[in-house]
């Protein structure tokens, strides 16, 4: 058995779905264990697009398997929207896709909450996707939230729904109340031949030699609700260690961690984001690297690579490698910076330690790169690639004290230059 993780090392939409699907080609199971519908995770391959929310990004292949862990956040109307537009394409879902009967689901009352606590917040706004996570996370914390399982039990959903509503001092009428429930019957209808158990599955793949098993990450670890920059984060754990939280598989089995980096950086959403840029490099970058997101279609803010964030990240979620994505974009900028320190009132931080009022006010120390002029999307090997984008792949690898172990040099499948091991 092999179990790979492929996580987020930023601020999400590294690129993480691109990697999950070039790697998913020998696998036989992907998992998702985190996050829901707020994610937007893009495949290309042969021309043709495929945005992913909450289906596990092997769907392409059809003998792997699909497993929504325990984590996963289920928005029943838009994964069955998902799963129906993906048949549309071609692909099966027969025997296929299972979900944890454990996970919990978003209702329609979690977005209405969700905008009125964006409108609400003084000050502070945190642009979520709106897509109810984090009103439906904190509502199972709360231990009030409503799980899969629990929509086949008409008696006690009524009565769970209408604690839900209590809690939140609100009031449900008969006439809503049985439409809800009518609502997600023929939800479950649809759902129940998904429905399984996710932690008994994998460990009993666990236990049969030759199988792989890829864990694919939602969002970015700077967007874990501890370790981000807190309060611009998601609801949900996002590291290394989260695995286990979402799935029942504890990450100490796993065999290798890889994190997904951009070649610059790129941020959705309000947040500190000490090397954002809003100049002609940033629109020229946005464009060429048709940056605008994949769940919600805002424009992403741009910045150059942050190492020290990195670095941050590569620690946390103890990586055995890290993955290199949309290099391809740099391509003609002249000068190419990486932040290597924050100063803050005259001292230079090397590592995160600055609180988020902090990093809004510190200013990013750079190292200045030389750029290249070349076409790099049909480069195959690390050695194909002009010396300038080698050097700074190498610094990269040094920063973040992390063997880079695959670069994406564009946004098709093939365009992927596997790094040979280096002899340490
Ligand atoms: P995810 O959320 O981490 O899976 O990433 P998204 O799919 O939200 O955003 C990444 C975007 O970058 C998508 O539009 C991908 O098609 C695109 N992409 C991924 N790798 C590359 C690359 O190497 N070059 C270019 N140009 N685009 C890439
Ligand atoms: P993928 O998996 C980028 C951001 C939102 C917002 C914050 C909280 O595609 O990388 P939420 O709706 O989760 O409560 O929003 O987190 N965010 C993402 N940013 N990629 C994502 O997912 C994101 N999912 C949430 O923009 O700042
Ligand atoms: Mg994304």
């Amino acid at each position: 058995m092999s179990a790979i993780l492929v996580l987020g090392a930023m601020w999400g939409d590294e690129g993480k779905a691109k990697v999950v699907d070039y790697l998913a080609s020998n696998a036989d199971f992907v998992v998702r264990f985190q996050g829901g519908s707020n994610a937007g995770h893009t495949i290309v391959t042969n021309n043709n697009k495929y945005v992913l929310h909450t289906i596990p990004s092997g769907i392409l292949y059809p003998k792997t398997k699909c497993l929504i862990g325990a984590g996963v956040l289920i928005d029943p109307a838009a994964v069955i929207a998902e799963i129906r537009q993906l048949e549309k394409a071609g692909i099966s879902f027969k025997n296929r896709l299972v979900i944890d009967f454990r996970a919990g689901i978003v209702l329609p009352l979690h977005k209405q909450i969700e905008l009125k606590s964006e409108t609400k917040r003084r000050g502070i706004k945190i642009g979520t996707t709106q897509k109810g996570i984090g009103p439906a996370y904190s509502d199972l914390t709360a231990r009030y939230g409503i799980r899969m399982a629990d929509i086949e039990n008409t008696d006690s959903l009524k009565s769970n729904i209408k604690n839900l509503y209590s809690y939140h001092h609100l009031g449900i009428s008969k006439i809503a109340l049985a439409a809800q429930i009518e609502e997600l019957l023929e939800y479950w209808k649809y759902l129940k031949k998904y429905v399984g158990d996710v932690e008994a599955l994998l460990h009993k793949i666990a236990s049969q030699p030759g199988k792989n098993i890829l864990f694919e990450g939602a969002q970015g670890t700077l967007l874990d609700l501890t370790f981000g920059t807190y309060p611009y984060v998601t609801s949900s754990r996002v590291m290394t260690d989260a695995v286990g939280i979402g799935t029942g598989f504890s990450a100490r089995n796993l065999d290798k961690v890889i994190g997904v980096y951009k070649a610059y950086t790129t941020r959705v959403g309000i947040g500190p984001f000490p090397t954002e840029i809003a100049d002609e490099t940033a629109d020229y970058i946005r464009e060429t690297g048709n940056e605008y997101g994949s769940t919600t279609g805002r424009p992403r803010r741009i910045g150059w690579f942050d190492a020290v964030a990195g670095r941050y990240s590569a620690r946390i979620n103890a990586l055995d490698n890290a993955v290199l994505t949309c290099l391809d974009v740099l391509t003609g900028i002249e000068q190419l910076k990486i932040c290597k320190g924050y100063k803050y009132q005259g001292k230079i931080h090397r590592s995160m330690d600055l609180d988020n009022t902090q990093m809004l006010l510190c200013n990013p120390v750079y190292e200045i790169f030389s750029g290249w002029d070349a076409h790099i999307g049909n480069c195959k090997e690390l050695e194909q690639l002009p010396l300038e984008a080698r050097l700074y792949i190498e610094a990269i690898e040094d920063f973040l004290h992390t063997p880079i172990s695959l670069i994406s040099v564009g946004r098709d499948r093939e365009q992927t230059i596997k790094v040979k091991a280096k002899k340490r």
